[in-house]
């Protein structure tokens, strides 16, 4: 997976996506660019998660640069793979329902390479019905999922360890590379 695009959504483990971006980096060796929803960066300022990549952070639809003039098709063009950590409550139902209203949901839309949503929500958002339907939905439409709650994470506003906890930053290449593997991609 050498070429990665990482989209942060507005969930309280945005804070902690250094890490994340880190061990992408020294363990896949990734080049890396990023899509922040306008959520996310009022919980981790834009400019440092700049310090952790190689390439950009993109936030509108409008944030062209040279190599990505149409951000949400040339980023996806571009990736080998999409993976969306933290996934919030709100952007698996925007993508499970076909809403495209800003750069990270439109790039799940337009992207062909496989897209793996990570959800970050307290248990009882991810315990709704309607939570529930929106994942299945995206299983359906050929989204990967890297199921919450299956391994020791902490959810940080918390400080618990919960159900609905995205993997910790130690489990998350792990865990990537398991749920790809399940599609019989092999990294
Ligand atoms: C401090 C704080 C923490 C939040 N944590 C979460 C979370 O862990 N998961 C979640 O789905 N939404 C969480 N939200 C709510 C989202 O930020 C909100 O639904 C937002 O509209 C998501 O937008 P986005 O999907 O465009 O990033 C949190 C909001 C705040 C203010």
């Amino acid at each position: 997976m050498k070429n990665v695009l990482v989209c942060i959504a507005g969930s309280i483990g945005a804070v902690e996506i250094q890490n994340y971006l880190t061990v992408l980096r020294s363990t896949w060796g990734s080049s890396i660019h990023v899509i922040m929803t306008e959520s996310a960066t009022k919980m981790i300022q834009k400019d440092t998660v700049n310090y952790f990549i190689d390439g950009n952070v993109f936030v509108n639809s409008t944030d062209s640069t040279d190599q990505f003039k149409i951000p949400h098709i040339h980023l996806t063009a571009w990736a080998d793979l999409m993976v969306i950590i933290p996934a919030s409550a709100n952007i698996i139902g925007k993508v499970a329902n076909g809403i495209a209203d800003d750069l990270l949901s439109t790039a799940a839309m337009a992207a062909k390479c496989p897209v793996i949503f990570c959800p970050n929500m307290n248990e009882h958002m991810l315990n709704r019905p309607a939570m529930q339907r929106n994942l299945k939905q995206l299983k359906e439409d050929g989204y990967l999922i890297v199921e919450p709650g299956e391994e020791e994470a902490i959810q940080l506003s918390t400080g618990q360890k919960v159900q609905g906890a995205m993997p910790s930053a130690g489990q998350f290449i792990p865990r990537l590379e398991e749920t790809l593997r399940g599609q019989g991609i092999h990294v």
